[in-house]
């Protein structure tokens, strides 16, 4: 006997345990399946983004910056501390302690909502008599439970991408998981992909003492975001001590086990040879969708592995939903968890829908990148006409006290409207400034309405009204 529910969602990473609570709270008899668990195989809900990725990730950048500080910027505010230490091991277990809050901040939650949990792998069986069965394989063993909904959500998200021939060993050879969990910091740490990971792993170690080089294959520096914020971060984190080396080509990988060497030509064609403790692959990464069973009701996926769906995430099948990173679009958990939710009242026969116009990105580097809408070579390249607004946080009297002045807020808008077409920021607790750029261009302000809106002083936000009245040449304070 089958255990029949509305809606199945497989996978709780922050598009599937989302989707599952909002199917909830609107009266949908849910089931939530998720195979991750604890290193004392417990369940951990949270997917990626709460076990090995946003949330693990923000607490070694925030522990390794206080160190960062005390080492070489508290001398600035007077404050002289002698004998400082580190403790990674306590860093380290600081950070899993914040990732079982947060795995149990979602079983609460899945409690609250009346979301029926189920901690194994879950596949397709084939359809049924209401939609489609699935079979639960438990991860404490035992035999498997067969669910059927109507309505499936697959959000079974996404994993690291391997370089050919150096397979993750999570010793040598570390994907995200391992680079969160060294447990001494390394002498010397190479990085293949100077993308996003790259930069925020590269940063941690490279606070905590490790010599850090980055071999990046594209011959430009962070290539998606606005070639102005890029030169800005570039000078930066070279500045900080980041080698980032562009345009190489990487060969060879090979390991002991003291050290990993990479074989790569450099920019100039010159072979080089880099040779380190501790390798970190960060080359982007894949769909997962290995035994989901889709086979089983002919579900295909797309050449590049991802499910696919059409702009309301619905499958090529009728009530079969994806969402998340395995799925096109970017790789983003907030990005996850606004499909989530828009699928969860499409199925309860609402009107949900993303506007992947105003999806922020945010680089949790120091200084912080962060941006939302078009940069300004996509609007060049498109022929649009535009009106740029800068403002360096160098001029912002919060950001002197802070002692936190790299950087700027710049504002693209269009020439003729002044509608916001793309805001970007680089500097401090941009993460946190672009939420206004967001709400803006959500409500397709202009760039003169957020220059009449009253910003409190002093503040960061006051370089975000500046760089808006820089767009009609009137800032006030550069
Ligand atoms: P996932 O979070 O990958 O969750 C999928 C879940 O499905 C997993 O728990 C998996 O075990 C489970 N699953 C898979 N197959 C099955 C199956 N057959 N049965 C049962 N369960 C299954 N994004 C941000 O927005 N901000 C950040 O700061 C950020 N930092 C990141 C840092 C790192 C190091 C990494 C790696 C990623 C980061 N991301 C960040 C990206 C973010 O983690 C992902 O975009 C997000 O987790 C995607 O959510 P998801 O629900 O689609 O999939
Ligand atoms: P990424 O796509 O951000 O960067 C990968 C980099 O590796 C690119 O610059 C690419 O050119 C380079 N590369 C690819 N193949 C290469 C090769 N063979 N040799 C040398 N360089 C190569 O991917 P990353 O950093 O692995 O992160 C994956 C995803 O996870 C991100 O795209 C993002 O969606 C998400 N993420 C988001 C974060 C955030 O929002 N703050 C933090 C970390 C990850």
């Amino acid at each position: 006997m089958s255990q029949q529910f509305d809606v199945i969602v497989i996978g709780a990473g922050p598009g599937g345990y989302i989707a599952a609570i909002r199917s909830a709270q609107l009266g949908l008899k849910t089931a939530c399946i998720d195979a991750w668990s604890t290193s004392e195989g417990t369940p951990a809900p949270g997917g990626t983004c709460t076990n090995v990725g946003c949330i693990p990730s923000k607490a070694l950048l925030q522990s390794s910056e206080h160190y960062d500080h005390a080492q070489h910027h508290f001398a600035d505010h007077g404050i002289e501390l002698k004998g400082i230490g580190l403790d990674l091991a306590k860093m380290i277990s600081r950070k899993d302690q914040v990732v079982k809050q947060n795995n149990e901040g979602i079983l609460y939650l899945f409690k609250k909502n009346k979301v029926t949990f189920f901690h194994g792998t879950g596949a397709f069986a084939g359809a049924a008599e209401q939609g489609y069965a699935i079979n639960v394989r438990p991860v404490k063993g035992g035999e498997p439970t067969q669910l059927s909904a109507k309505h499936i959500i697959i959000a079974t998200g996404s994993k690291a991408r391997e370089l050919p021939g150096a397979p993750f060993d999570e010793k040598m050879i570390l994907s995200n998981d391992g680079a969160l969990n060294i447990n001494k910091v390394p002498k010397k740490l190479a990085l293949i992909g100077s993308g996003v990971i790259g930069l925020e792993m590269g940063s941690v170690w490279r606070r905590l003492g490790a010599e850090v080089t980055i071999l990046e294959g594209l011959p430009t520096f962070l290539g998606a975001v606005d070639e102005q914020i890029a030169r800005e971060a570039h000078k930066a984190f070279t500045k900080q001590g980041l080698n980032i080396e562009l345009g190489v080509k990487v060969g060879d990988i090979k390991k002991t086990a003291k050290e990993v060497s990479v074989a790569y030509t450099d920019a100039k064609g010159q072979a080089q040879q880099l040779v380190a403790d501790k390798l970190i692959v960060s080359i982007g990464r894949v769909p997962q969708t290995g035994g989901l069973g889709l086979e089983a009701i002919g579900l295909a996926l797309d050449e590049r592995g991802t499910i696919p769906v059409d702009e309301l995430c619905r499958t090529a099948l009728p009530n079969i939903w994806a969402v998340g990173d395995v799925v096109r679009g970017p790789m983003l958990a907030h990005k996850a968890e606004e499909e989530g939710v828009a699928v969860a009242e499409r199925i309860a026969g609402q009107h949900g829908h993303v506007n992947f116009n105003t999806i922020p990105w945010v680089i949790y580097t120091s200084p912080e990148i962060a941006w939302v809408g078009q940069t300004e070579q996509q609007l060049k390249a498109s022929g649009h006409a535009y009106r740029a607004g800068t403002f360096p946080f160098l001029a912002n009297g919060r950001a002197r006290a802070l002692g936190d002045t790299t950087g700027m807020v710049k504002i693209l808008a269009d020439e003729k409207t002044d509608e916001i077409l793309g805001v970007h920021i680089i500097g401090p607790m941009a993460s946190e400034l672009i939420s206004e750029a967001v709400v803006a261009m959500e409500f397709k302000a202009s760039s003169e309405d957020i220059a009449r809106i009253c910003h409190a002083h002093p503040s960061l936000s006051e370089a975000t009204k500046e760089a808006a009245l820089a767009v009609d040449k009137r800032a006030l304070n550069f």
